[in-house]
């Protein structure tokens, strides 16, 4: 089956850099390669003396070294750096999944997860989210029951884009032992992982409690460094690691040495990025709580315990053109439409850049002068 186009890029395409103001990013503030070099010294020098040569496939065994920190279990066989986050979901898809193995989703999710198996002809079972009270939840008992003896994978994405739910320890544990019965692999999308607004949430990365589990990592969210496409895989099990390489010398074959080089530095100084990062979300979080509490009639505010994102339900009919196009065109604001998601009646919020609060600024200009 063909492929999907992907609904996000294509909207990201007609607006990300032609808008004023942003409010949907699903990143954290970036940062210019003068200043991520300064966190080093002699940062600098080394940058200009890399060598431009092809890497490692597996990727830079420096920078390797530097990811296995991110994690309990992990050596540095145990990975295999890709380009971006975007890459490693298509290959690994690839790898493994065959047509009509059937697949689980958590829903709604970051569309890749869910177009590329069914590209490849696979059943793909949505586990849907549900609201309890004013917290996202994703059901066990749901999920157990969708459970098959084809079932080949199941994918999560936790913390989650785009509602910013996170797994509990525990529910983590509980789904490892349902995959575990049966043998399924779980790709496990973590690209929001240690951008946890409270270090108690902070849960393992699959690859650390399940040998079959597979963590996607990057450094384009939590670390705020999406122009490196620097992504990687991590898993315990040898053979799964080496179908997705055997695919990636198609794709990539090695990833771009200057960036591994400042994703390797990045990664020594990541508490200071983390900390840098969680400070811009903790000076607008307290902003949209104002915002939606003045505003609690129009809109429902599930306010998360991670990442830089939340899904905000608007209780209002929607008028032709829709309401994130008007925001757009009226006030120059970027919200990301529900249907990206294939769920109208909500739109993506993003609080992890600096610019956040002229934005919304903006934004309730537009709800004050049209919604009230
Ligand atoms: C949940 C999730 N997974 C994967 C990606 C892809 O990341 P990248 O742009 O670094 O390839 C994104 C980007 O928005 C994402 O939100």
């Amino acid at each position: 089956m063909k492929i999907k186009p992907f609904q996000l890029e294509r909207f990201y395409t007609l607006y990300e850099f032609n808008t004023e103001y942003s409010l949907c990013n699903s990143d954290s503030e970036a940062m210019s390669i003068r200043d991520l070099l300064a966190l080093e010294e002699g940062g600098s020098e080394k940058f200009q003396d890399h060598w431009l040569g092809y890497t490692d496939t597996k990727g830079a065994l420096d920078l390797r070294k530097e990811i296995t920190a991110i994690y309990e279990q992990v050596k540095v066989d145990d990975l295999l750096v890709c380009s971006g986050a975007q890459e490693p979901i298509f290959l690994f898809s690839q790898a493994i999944l065959e047509p009509e193995d059937e697949v689980i989703v958590q829903f709604p999710c970051y569309q890749s997860m869910h177009s590329i198996p069914e590209s490849i002809g696979c059943k793909v079972f949505n586990w849907k989210v549900q609201y309890e009270g004013d917290e996202p939840r994703f059901n066990l008992e749901d999920l157990k029951a969708m459970i098959t003896n084809k079932t080949k994978a199941i994918y999560l994405n936790t913390p989650h884009n785009p509602t910013g739910f996170h797994f509990t320890k525990e529910e983590q544990l509980e789904i490892v032992n349902l995959a575990r019965e049966r043998g399924i692999f779980i790709f496990s999308d973590e690209v929001y992982r240690e951008l946890e607004h409270e270090e108690k949430y902070l849960i393992p990365g699959i690859v650390d409690v399940y040998e079959n589990g597979v963590s996607l990592g990057v450094m384009s969210k939590s670390y705020g460094l999406p122009g490196l496409r620097i992504g990687w895989l991590a898993c315990r099990n040898p053979k799964v690691l080496e179908k997705v390489a055997i695919l990636k010398e198609y794709t990539t074959i090695c990833n771009a040495g200057p960036s591994e080089f400042l994703a390797g530095l990045a990664l020594r100084n990541r508490k200071k990025l983390l900390s840098r990062n969680l400070a811009i979300i903790k000076e607008n979080l307290p902003l949209l709580d104002r915002f939606f509490a003045k505003h609690s009639h129009l809109f429902s505010w599930y306010r998360p315990h991670a990442g830089p994102i939340a899904w905000v339900k608007m209780n209002f009919e929607e008028s032709n053109p829709g309401f994130v196009e008007r925001v757009i065109h009226e006030k120059k604001v970027l919200l990301l439409p529900g249907e990206i998601y294939d769920q109208s009646g909500f739109f993506r919020i993003g609080f992890g850049r600096k610019k956040m609060p002229e934005a919304l600024v903006q934004f309730e200009e537009f709800v004050v002068d049209n919604l009230l």
